[in-house]
């Protein structure tokens, strides 16, 4: 064949193989690939192997999510929508950062799941229920989302406070049908805002089947089986009594970015603009969360685009904004380690404000 008809027609295919693909048609996807790699086995052996390999991973991993499992997933009975959806495969757009402590404990759960014939064979199991307790946006859900992409497993998310919020009766129902789900399916399960089961248990209304809700739900973490993971997720672990949290196999803190991962999570989120703002930045940002400074940049991204501003005035916008909600004594803290990340006297004072004489003093106790 020419070379111009056979360009010709490895486009025409691609039209139709982009449109199966949109259309979402995963079957007749794989059909077209397995007719390319078998057409491509003598003129290019190495290509049609790549397709080979690629169909068999597919076919490998969405094996975890066929037959059974899929078709069981819960649905509400009146609205016939699906009360969880599992996430399978798990994407993360970036590999995140953890603190070494958290890291140490989340490697642990991910680690006791793949090699737990070795903790059976010694008569333990892996750990089976774990809470992560902190402050908002600091990366409890990530976390949950990570170790089921490491594990390789869906994850089945339920959000307590929607659930509890919406309760009709047949909450109770729907929240037992998606843990029984969820104990039948090698997974991670989520359940988000796992404070809101306390909240409630105080609240005058409703109180009879809610009551009855929380006591099944507290007996399902104490009976977990082992073939999925339960997490529960909770910025507010003072408002679960002791006798709750002591349910779970494993607590695991998060806390606040330390300036190391504040700096990543800058330079992350203005990617190549404004690279000379990251230490600047970072030095100002401190003590906010990661969904905070996220939040942030990635406002000030959008406006420097909508408005025809320079990013660098939305920066400057970020900090000064930032400055002004410091006490004062945060402000020298902030023009004390503004110098130590490179900037002159003159530049910290006048990013903070902060006189030149204070900050020569406390350069003096600092050093
Ligand atoms: N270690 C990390 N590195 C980089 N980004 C992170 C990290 N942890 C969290 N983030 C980002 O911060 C945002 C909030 O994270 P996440 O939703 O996991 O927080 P959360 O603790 O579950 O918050 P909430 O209590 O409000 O549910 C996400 O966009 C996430 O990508
Ligand atoms: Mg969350």
């Amino acid at each position: 064949m020419k070379d111009a008809e056979e360009l010709e027609k490895i486009r025409t295919e691609l039209v139709q193989l982009s449109r199966l693909s949109l259309l979402g048609k995963e079957r007749d996807v794989q059909v077209f690939i397995r007719r390319l790699a078998n057409r491509y086995k003598q003129l290019s052996p190495e290509f049609a192997d790549n397709l080979t390999r690629l169909l068999r991973e597919a076919n490998s991993q969405s094996s975890v999510l066929r037959g059974a499992a899929v078709e069981a997933i819960p649905v509400d009975l009146d609205s016939r929508l699906q009360l969880a959806r599992p996430e399978y495969p798990v994407h993360l757009d970036f590999e995140p950062h953890w603190e070494p402590v958290l890291q140490e404990a989340l490697e642990q759960l991910v680690s006791e799941r793949m090699r737990e014939e070795e903790l059976y064979k010694e008569n333990l199991h892996p750990t089976r229920t774990a809470l992560f307790t902190g402050p908002p946006g600091v990366g409890k859900t990530l976390a949950a989302r990570w170790i089921a992409h490491r594990l390789e497993r869906p994850l089945v998310l339920l959000d307590l406070a929607a659930v509890m919020s919406s309760f009709l009766g047949r909450t109770g129902n729907n929240v037992r049908n998606i843990l029984d789900y969820a104990k039948g399916l090698p997974c991670v399960l989520l359940l988000d805002e796992f404070d809101s089961i306390a909240k409630r248990r105080d609240d005058d209304t409703e109180v009879g089947e809610l009551k009855r809700l929380v006591t099944v739900l507290l007996q399902e973490i104490d009976n977990w089986p082992g073939k999925s993971l339960l997490i529960a997720a909770t910025n507010h672990k003072e408002l679960l009594d002791p006798a709750v949290w002591r349910r779970f196999e494993a607590i695991i803190e998060f806390g606040l970015p330390s300036l190391g991962d504040v700096r990543r999570t800058v330079d992350l989120y203005l990617g190549d603009l404004g690279k000379q703002w990251g230490a600047i930045l970072a030095t100002t940002l401190q003590g906010l969360s990661y969904a905070d400074i996220e939040r942030l940049i990635r406002r000030a991204r959008r406006e420097a685009v909508i408005q025809r501003t320079p990013f660098d005035v939305k920066l400057r916008k970020i900090i000064h904004d930032r400055v002004g909600n410091l006490r004062k004594t945060e402000r020298t803290d902030l023009a004390l380690n503004l110098i130590e990340a490179g900037l002159s006297q003159r530049e910290a004072h006048e990013w903070t404000g902060v006189s030149r004489d204070t900050i020569r003093k406390h350069q003096d106790v600092r050093s």
